[in-house]
């Protein structure tokens, strides 16, 4: 479970969260929805724990433990998965080397023998069929020259193989064509289960009919302004955001 309490962040004396609350259980997958520059991308950014940020109030827990005493390299061996808004390019980083040395570090972390060489390259290739990656790509430098879908492909990818707990995927639906949507979409309902829960973070509805979630969570100013099912992304669908950017001020 990821319990976020009281969150406040701020960037340069921009105050950015605002006293967010959010409760994810084990097993849901939640998405959060918000205008632009209303905080999500800093949200997810301040769970994997990025630096730059501010943490000035709040906590955030993922089953207890406490994440903002966590260096981001030990985030990621307790199972914080973040999949980029703008995956970045890595000119000379093989994809594989990339892959190999991203899992062993993860589980060596937890204790667990490395991977050889062939078993990583079985679990490359059987995920990599299922999110349709041509093989070539994984010759590459990671993400260099690739387009907006492949790159977002590559991020499901990255997820498959580290088998995250929690998973934060922002717009992940940003850059994608009707096919890739659904090939991504797929990916990721398929490593939905009851010990992992997903923070699905989007713009537009769109996603949500292919990664249908528990929960929907509007954000605006930096903070959670209504929650509800998943009727509510539809709902906001057809209403904007209108409705809810006044909250922050009319609560406070
Ligand atoms: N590095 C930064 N320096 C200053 N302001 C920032 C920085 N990153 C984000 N912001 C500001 O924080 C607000 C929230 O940004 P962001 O989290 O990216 O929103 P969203 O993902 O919801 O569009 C925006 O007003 C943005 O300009
Ligand atoms: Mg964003």
């Amino acid at each position: 479970m990821l319990e976020i309490k009281n969150l406040v962040v701020q960037i340069e004396d921009n105050r950015i969260l605002n006293g967010l609350d959010l409760t994810v259980s084990t097993g849901e997958v939640a998405a959060i929805m918000g205008p632009n520059g209303s905080g999500k991308s800093t949200l997810s950014y301040v769970i994997a724990g990025k630096s730059d940020y501010e943490v000035l109030d709040g906590e955030i827990l993922l089953d207890g433990q406490n994440l903002l005493e966590m260096e981001p390299d030990a985030r990621a061996a307790a199972g914080i998965f973040l999949a980029f808004q703008y995956p970045l390019e890595i000119p000379g980083v093989g994809t594989m080397t990339f892959l190999k040395a991203a899992l062993n570090a993860q589980r060596k972390a937890r204790s667990e023998p490395e991977l050889t060489t062939p078993e990583l390259m079985k679990r490359v290739n059987e995920a990599g069929a299922r999110l349709e990656i041509n093989r070539d790509f994984l010759k590459r430098a990671l993400n260099v020259g690739f387009s907006g879908g492949e790159k977002k492909r590559m991020e499901i990818l990255q997820m498959a193989l580290l088998e995250p707990r929690f998973c934060i995927l922002d717009e992940t639906d940003s850059g994608l064509d009707i096919d890739a949507l659904r090939i991504v979409s797929d990916g990721v309902n398929a490593l939905r289960s009851a010990g992992r829960g997903f923070l699905v973070i989007t713009h537009y509805q769109r996603l949500l009919n292919h990664i249908v979630p528990d929960t929907v969570h509007v954000m605006s100013a930096g903070r959670i302004v209504k929650s509800g099912g998943k009727e509510l992304a539809l709902e906001l669908e057809a209403n904007g955001y209108a409705d809810y950017r006044r909250a922050p001020a009319e609560a406070a």
